[in-house]
């Protein structure tokens, strides 16, 4: 029996990140990946460094039609149906740094309907008003105003109907229903919405009038979407989408499961105030410290099962040396859990405070990108 639960609509357990790969069928990002990526930027990501992200489907082929100048396009998004939390912005970062090392466009999808079909109590009004808030949280990470599209699903529909018809007549509802484990009682509009999340796949290809390569970073979770797409989009004439997938930021409680916006003290949300920041992580983050101050200066604590030390790795501690550093005082019992916590803190709440100022300066561009018909 599974220990751990990935689907879009569920993330649950310890989460094997190799028997993901082997039941998924995707690809480790292995060291001559690491090596060709790197050929074309420079350097490598810290997320890539550290195996944040871990896995894809086609990155090989990416470069290669990009080294033959076919080059691709960046899409990923969000499913608005409450405030953005730290947890999320971990693939909109990376998609940033890609935007910048590879010179390429990047479309941004906004699903509201996804999240009204899916969230009981949530009103369509409302998600789609949460749609207009959370994306500026994708735009204050400074993506090129006019390489960046985004699209609202309610908002952009004439844009994206046309092809999401297309798609959704070549998929039966017994594969979505094995894809994401719907039942007979579930509402149609959750059978019909992966035609919309595919979309994004394969606009540029429209507009450019050829073929264009995609590439989706996103939480794992999000996979079975973009397995459907490939299974679809070659028999109408596109290419597939290559994805690369990345680890979950896991909730304050412990380094099981995923941090969700439905649970307000297991996640640290963009929005937050520095008391608010600085409670959460004080309270709740789970430590991998010993019980007593005596005890962890002889035995030393696990940053491997320390909240605070994985959310340095994951997302606020880009310098490989600082982290080496806080590791080892940590596994050493020279840094304390209360002073480990303080390190986080004050990275979030410096990060937060530039986040906030450019979230509200993004407000201006949103006009500009937003996909209108
Ligand atoms: P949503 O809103 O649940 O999540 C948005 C993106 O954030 C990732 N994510 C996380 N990554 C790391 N750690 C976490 N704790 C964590 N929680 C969420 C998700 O995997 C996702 O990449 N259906 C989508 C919206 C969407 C989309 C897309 C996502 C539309 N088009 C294309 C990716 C690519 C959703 O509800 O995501």
């Amino acid at each position: 029996m599974a220990d751990f639960t990935v689907t879009p609509y569920e993330v649950k357990g310890a989460v094997d990140y190799d028997k993901l790969i082997r039941q998924f069928g995707t690809t480790a990002i292995d060291r001559a990946l690491l090596d060709r990526i790197q050929k074309h930027t420079g350097e490598l990501h810290f997320m890539l460094r550290r195996g944040v992200f871990f896995s894809h489907r086609d990155f090989n082929w990416l470069l290669d039609e990009y080294e033959k100048k076919n080059p691709f396009y960046i899409y990923t998004g969000r499913g608005p149906s409450g405030k953005v939390h730290i947890g999320h912005l971990v693939p909109w970062m990376f998609c940033k740094w890609l935007q910048d090392k590879f010179d390429v466009h990047f479309m941004f999808q906004m699903s509201d309907d996804e999240k009204f079909f899916f969230k009981e109590g949530l009103d369509i009004k409302e998600a789609t008003d949460l749609a207009y808030e959370n994306v500026l949280d994708m735009l204050a990470l400074g993506f090129d105003p006019k390489k960046t599209k985004v699209l609202i699903d309610t908002v952009s529909s004439g844009t994206m109907y046309k092809h999401a018809v297309r798609f959704a007549k070549k998929i039966t509802a017994s594969t979505v229903k094995a894809s994401f484990g719907l039942k007979d009682s579930d509402n149609i509009g959750k059978y019909f919405y992966t035609s919309m999340q595919a979309v994004p796949a394969i606009l540029e290809s429209v507009w450019q009038k050829k073929n264009v390569p995609c590439l989706i970073p996103l939480g794992f979770d999000q996979d079975p979407h973009f397995r459907l797409a490939r299974d679809v989009y070659p028999k109408l004439g596109y290419y597939k989408p290559a994805i690369i997938h990345s680890r979950f930021v896991p909730p304050l409680e412990g380094v099981s499961g995923k941090m969700s916006s439905s649970n307000k003290d297991n996640a640290i949300f963009t929005t937050d105030t520095p008391e608010e920041v600085a409670r959460k992580v004080k309270k709740y983050a789970f430590s991998g410290g010993k019980d007593t101050i005596e005890e962890h200066r002889k035995l030393g604590g696990n940053p491997d099962i320390d909240v605070s030390f994985q959310y340095l790795a994951m997302a606020f501690e880009p310098d490989d040396r600082k982290l080496a550093s806080i590791r080892d005082d940590y596994k050493s019992g020279k840094l304390l859990s209360g002073e480990l916590k303080q390190i986080l803190i004050e990275k979030i709440n410096a990060f937060l405070k530039e986040h906030q100022r450019k979230r509200e300066e993004a407000r201006k561009i949103l006009d500009s990108v937003l996909v209108k018909d």
